[in-house]
């Protein structure tokens, strides 16, 4: 990838539900609008129980009814070189975010933000601040997670669109 890209990382607890279906909905949304080459995206959990394993089955699912597809990806942790990689790490909860600041190296050059309301969403998308946590729930929840992923996605690409002047 060419250092000119927009660097985004997407970040959940296990890597296996929300963040990477927000990777594929934001880079679904990239493709969409002809940005792709511009665009470097990835995700990674905070926790360590799910590494190198392919998302949920129920994210896979839920995913690929929207012809998203889920398959390739395989579950990592977030490193600390990924604060020096990336421009942007969104996090998709609360918890998350406080989890990264902690991890946060004094020199990182990435804006770490909650991914529902930056950047001046204050009640958020449709009123969820937080990606809820699909784990323990049923498929339809996993419904929601990509209803909210995919309005925010778009909200986000507009302005980072509009202040990084891709055309
Ligand atoms: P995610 O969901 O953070 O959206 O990938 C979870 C996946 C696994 C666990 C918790 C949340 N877990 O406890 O194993």
């Amino acid at each position: 990838m060419s250092s000119e890209t927009v660097k985004i990382l997407m970040v959940c607890l296990g890597n296996i539900c929300r963040s990477p279906t927000a990777e594929v909905a934001f880079r679904q949304e990239v493709a969409n609008r002809e940005l792709t080459h511009l665009f470097d995206i990835d995700s990674a959990g905070t926790g360590t129980w799910h590494i190198g394993e392919k998302p949920d089955v129920r994210a896979r699912t839920t995913a690929a009814k929207r012809n998203m597809d889920l398959e390739s990806l395989k579950a990592r942790t977030v490193s600390p070189d990924d604060f020096h990689h990336f421009d942007y790490i969104f996090a998709m909860d609360t918890q998350n975010l406080n989890d990264l600041k902690a991890m946060e190296p004094v020199n990182a050059k990435a804006n770490i933000e909650l991914f529902l309301t930056w950047p001046d969403k204050e009640n958020g998308q449709d009123g969820y601040q937080e990606v809820p946590d699909p784990f323990y729930s049923k498929e339809e929840d996993f419904e929601l997670v990509l209803d909210l992923v995919e309005a925010a996605s778009k909200d986000i690409l507009d302005y980072i669109a509009d202040t990084h002047q891709l055309t």
